[in-house]
């Protein structure tokens, strides 16, 4: 910033005391020259509340630079490409763990040793079959409601069997004991894939089955799908293995849009349930989880190779969006997208090839070799291919974003949890930038000037409507 007059200056200041850099920011104002020195902790955050004194506060749309918390589950070097789940690159955890293990990873801190992954597996079994009431309030939804919609009503409506964990009932201390949160997160974790697949039989008609032990995670979830409830069946080993791992690659993500979501609710210590459901919604939208749904249904309209190059051009035009590309955090290849692309062609050798491939691979090319992409550092996300994937497997668009949110919730519940401890956790709340009326007194009805120009568009109105309108009400 240029020091002009009126402007804030600010200076950084790095000085060493004790053999360690400790910095700190003198930021002057120049219009009243006062002056804070500022602490830079180690990672690179200051305190905004430091900038007080100065009568200024951060403007951050979107939050571009700004650190809402302080969290220990998951890293990312979106420069260099990198993500680890406390501290484990994704690469390795892909290549040998289970999601149910990962899960408790970022959950607990730890991958569980073999007595622990056993009991954890089995705790979590224990809790997968969903209350009948919240399989009817999906059942009550139209069969054709997105299943985003449904995810959204089955985790909240699944709170309200828990009247003694809803801090509303049972006091804002109840989260506080160890065995209640391991009890919710057991709860949700368990009951996800049984409400998904709930969501799922809205559209097929078919009866949700119960869940089955001695399958994995992802297993049983295709075994509650696919099973028409015979006790025989068993999901193909390669489909449930790769959707194991596409689990485990969404199973965290620091403070993207749900994650920041799910912790802005519970900061209101509202229950966890309802975090979570809240935190599905953010996840439903096309810029974030729904980007998998997206990316299909823009497949299939580009529908072939030689379309690419005019699709390109609205892209640069603004007139659409290249969905499964780009990031707020990955400025390079998103990591999870290299895994995802090499599970492409094993699921493929299992369902044979889905010819979308070659048109998402060869606008994954055409981008990537583009200036307008290269200057804007966009490059293919975790979205970019799982749809393929999940299309070949059988799944419809509508569903992608279902199997993003089950395996996510294993990292809101993390940061619900990492929460409930941090010393700094306080009720989230903004602020803005006041830019509206001053002042003005009321007028009442009678004396509103008639001039005044309509504020909402015109509304359609159904025929029905129509009809309604010319009736009269007698007393
Ligand atoms: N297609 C075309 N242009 C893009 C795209 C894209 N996918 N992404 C970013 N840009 C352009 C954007 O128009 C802007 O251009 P300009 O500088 O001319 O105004 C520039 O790149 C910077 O983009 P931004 O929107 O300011 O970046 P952001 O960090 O606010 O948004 C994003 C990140 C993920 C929302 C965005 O890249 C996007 O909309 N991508 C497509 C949707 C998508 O794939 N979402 C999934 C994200 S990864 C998984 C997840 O989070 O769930």
């Amino acid at each position: 910033m240029s020091e002009t007059e009126g402007s804030v200056c600010m200076r950084n200041a790095a000085t060493r005391r004790a053999g360690t850099l400790a910095r700190h920011l003198v930021i002057k104002d120049e219009a009243t020259g006062k002056q804070v020195n500022v602490k830079v902790s180690e990672g690179n955050t200051f305190k905004a509340s430091d900038l007080k004194p100065l009568g200024v506060r951060s403007y951050d749309p979107g939050y571009t630079n700004t650190a809402a918390v302080k969290s220990s589950i998951s890293y990312i070097d979106g420069g260099k490409g990198i993500l680890r789940y406390r501290g484990y690159p994704i690469e390795e955890l892909a290549e040998g763990a289970s999601f149910l293990d990962v899960a408790h990873l970022v959950l607990y801190g730890e991958l569980p040793n073999q007595k622990q992954s056993a009991e954890w597996e089995s705790l979590i079994m224990q809790n997968s079959v969903i209350p009948k009431g919240v399989e009817n309030a999906i059942a009550a939804l139209p069969h054709n409601a997105h299943p985003m919609s449904a995810l959204v009503v089955g985790l909240s409506s699944l709170g309200s069997f828990y009247p003694e964990a809803n801090p509303a009932f049972a006091g804002s201390g109840v989260y506080k004991s160890s065995i209640v949160q391991d009890q919710q997160i057991a709860r949700i974790l368990g009951n996800a894939p049984a409400i998904a697949a709930a969501a799922y039989h809205l559209r097929t008609g078919k009866k949700l089955p119960q869940p089955k032990a001695g399958l994995s995670y992802a297993e049983n979830f295709l075994y509650m799908l696919d099973s028409n409830g015979d006790v025989n069946y068993r999901p193909n080993p390669k489909l449930s293995r790769a959707l194991d791992v596409l689990f485990l690659l969404h199973a965290e993500h620091e403070m993207n849009c749900s994650t920041a979501a799910c912790r802005h609710l519970a900061s209101s210590g509202v229950d966890v349930f309802t975090s979570v459901a809240g935190a599905v919604g953010a996840l439903y939208g096309p810029l974030h989880g729904g980007a998998n749904e997206a990316v299909l249904r823009m497949l299939e309209r580009i529908g072939s190779v030689q379309n690419i190059p005019a699709f390109l051009q609205g892209v640069k035009d603004k007139k659409e969006k290249l969905f499964g590309f780009g990031h707020r955090v990955y400025k390079n290849f998103d990591p999870r997208a290299k895994i995802i692309r090499k599970i492409v062609d094993e699921v493929f050798a299992t369902t044979g090839k889905d010819p979308l491939i070659e048109v998402a691979e060869a606008l994954q090319n055409a981008a990537l070799a583009d200036e307008y992409f290269v200057k804007r550092k966009l490059y293919p996300n975790v979205d970019f291919f799982s749809g393929l994937i999940y299309r070949a497997m059988g799944f419809p668009p509508e569903f992608f974003t279902c199997l993003f949110a089950v395996p996510r919730i294993s990292g809101w519940l993390a940061h619900w949890r990492e929460s409930l401890v941090d010393p700094d956790t306080k009720i989230l709340r903004p602020q803005q930038d006041y830019q509206g009326v001053w002042l003005r007194h009321y007028v009442p009805l009678n004396k509103r000037s008639s001039s005044q120009s309509q504020l909402f568009g015109p509304v359609p109105v159904t025929n029905e409507k129509k009809r309604q309108l010319q009736g009269t009400y007698t007393s």
